[in-house]
């Protein structure tokens, strides 16, 4: 048994404070009564509502952020039994990875068993930003940039660029370091991108997924996202 505020707070909903408040102010349900006592303990099963939506049906759903390190496949399974990113993860659910970054790309994946969340993410019509850092072989240069911004046709279609920046430029070492944004989800596209512009990526991470970023997780860390952040995903 659990102090209400603290099972609230923990589903990720709002932080304990501000579910305090949502009790006293007669808007939580435990199993269909309005509970405006703080303090008041409900066990594991309990169906918890806020202003008539329950917020623990999808207690069984989980919902990762992992900074995947290189060398790690971004699957459920690997058929040469490599390390996949779903072995980083200690969970007993089926899990799998939303999208995928290359064996040798570094940084921010998402993995869930949520196959409706993981759908929502994928459409096409959800232009999900996602923000890459590469280091590239050569200098970038203005025409580089403009070419980018114009827009590269790869396989047919356009690589729409919504923010570039370059970050840093190694005239001894000819390496160029670029912060890009793209909607798009097509395999190795980054690659492929600076391929088409003689600047081979030798680097690439993923600092950015919609609202999310990294923040302080090192390589090989994860955490769960939170009820509130998985639906701000569904409000976009
Ligand atoms: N683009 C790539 O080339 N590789 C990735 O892993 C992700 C985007």
């Amino acid at each position: 048994m659990e102090r209400l505020q603290k099972v609230i707070a923990n589903l990720g909903y709002t932080s304990r404070r501000k579910a305090e408040d949502l009790i006293t102010a007669g808007r939580v349900k435990v199993n269909g009564e309005v509970v405006t006592e703080l303090g008041t303990k409900v066990d594991g099963d309990a169906l918890i509502a806020i202003d008539d939506v329950l917020i623990n049906k999808n207690v069984n759903y989980e919902y990762y952020l992992l900074n995947k390190p290189r060398g790690v496949i971004s699957s459920a399974h690997d058929e040469e039994g490599r390390r996949t990113v779903v072995d980083l993860i200690k969970t007993e659910a089926r899990i799998y990875p939303i999208g995928r970054l290359d064996y040798n790309t570094t940084g921010l994946i998402i993995l869930t068993n949520d196959g409706d969340f993981a759908n929502h993410l994928m459409h096409p019509s959800f232009e999900i930003p996602k923000t890459y850092v590469a280091k590239v072989e050569g200098i970038i240069i203005p025409e580089h940039l403009t070419k980018l911004k114009q827009g590269i046709v790869i396989e047919n279609r356009k690589v729409e660029i919504k923010r570039i920046k370059v970050k840093r430029k190694d005239y001894e070492k000819n390496t160029s370091l670029v912060e890009v944004t793209i909607v798009e989800g097509r395999n190795h596209i980054i690659k492929k991108l600076f391929g088409e512009l003689k600047l081979p990526v030798i680097k690439l991470s993923r600092i950015g997924y919609g609202f999310l970023t990294l923040d302080n997780l090192k390589s090989g860390e994860y955490r769960s996202l939170s009820i509130k952040e998985v639906k701000k995903f569904y409000s976009l």
